[in-house]
């Protein structure tokens, strides 16, 4: 299992690490849902209710144990403060791999979703060497874009009002990080 302490260029140390099955649901639900009060662009219109997170955590477990997602968690004296996932497409899609990440509010800018993407990027390279790594990003998720363009991945196309985000449909665009 990945593990690995990080320091990020404030000085602070971080901890990323790969989820283990054990993780508190309500902790993951507080910190899911901190992304839906500030009206973050992330797929859920409501809160989650713990069970849900419950639900959705002990599924993402099952997969980092199988082997098809690598999901790690950042942790700041011992709080979830970020997560990112690296997850493998199944039958004729298994070589492509879809990433993701969210950084809570108060850590954003300091570094650590360029480290913790760049983590799961290397790692996923290693272990499924895929032929795809891509994403989608809600085309007005300026920090988003910013973060996916500066680790390399390039927009490859685009769905015009996609995604409804509170109330007003917004286009959506595929990234793909260049080989
Ligand atoms: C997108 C997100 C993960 C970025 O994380 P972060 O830790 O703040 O990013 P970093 O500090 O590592 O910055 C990485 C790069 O993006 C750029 N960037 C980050 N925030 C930015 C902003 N608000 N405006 C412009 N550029 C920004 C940085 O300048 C940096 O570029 P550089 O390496 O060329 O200097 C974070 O804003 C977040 O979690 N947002 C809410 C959830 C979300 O939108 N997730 C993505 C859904 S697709």
């Amino acid at each position: 299992m990945f593990r690995k302490k990080v320091v990020l260029r404030t000085g602070e140390e971080i901890l990323l690490e790969q989820i283990t099955g054990k993780e508190s649901a309500a902790e993951f639900q507080r910190f899911i849902n901190s992304f839906n009060r500030e009206r973050a662009y992330l797929g859920n219109d409501r809160p989650l209710t713990v069970k849900e997170e419950k639900e959705w955590l002990s599924e993402a477990a099952s997969k980092n144990k199988k082997g098809s997602m690598i999901y790690l968690k950042a942790l700041a004296d011992g709080k979830l403060i970020g997560d990112c996932s690296a997850e493998r497409g199944k039958f004729k899609a298994k070589g492509n791999v879809l990433v993701g990440i969210a950084i809570l509010k108060n850590w954003r800018g300091k570094g650590l979703g360029k480290r913790m993407l760049s983590e799961v990027i290397a790692l996923a390279k290693k272990k499924w060497e895929p032929k795809n790594v891509y994403l989608t990003v809600a085309e007005n998720n300026a920090p988003a874009r910013a973060l996916y363009r500066s680790i390399g991945f390039r927009e490859i196309g685009r769905w015009p009002d996609w995604i409804n985000q509170y109330g007003k449909y917004e286009d959506v665009t595929m990234m793909l990080l260049k080989k």
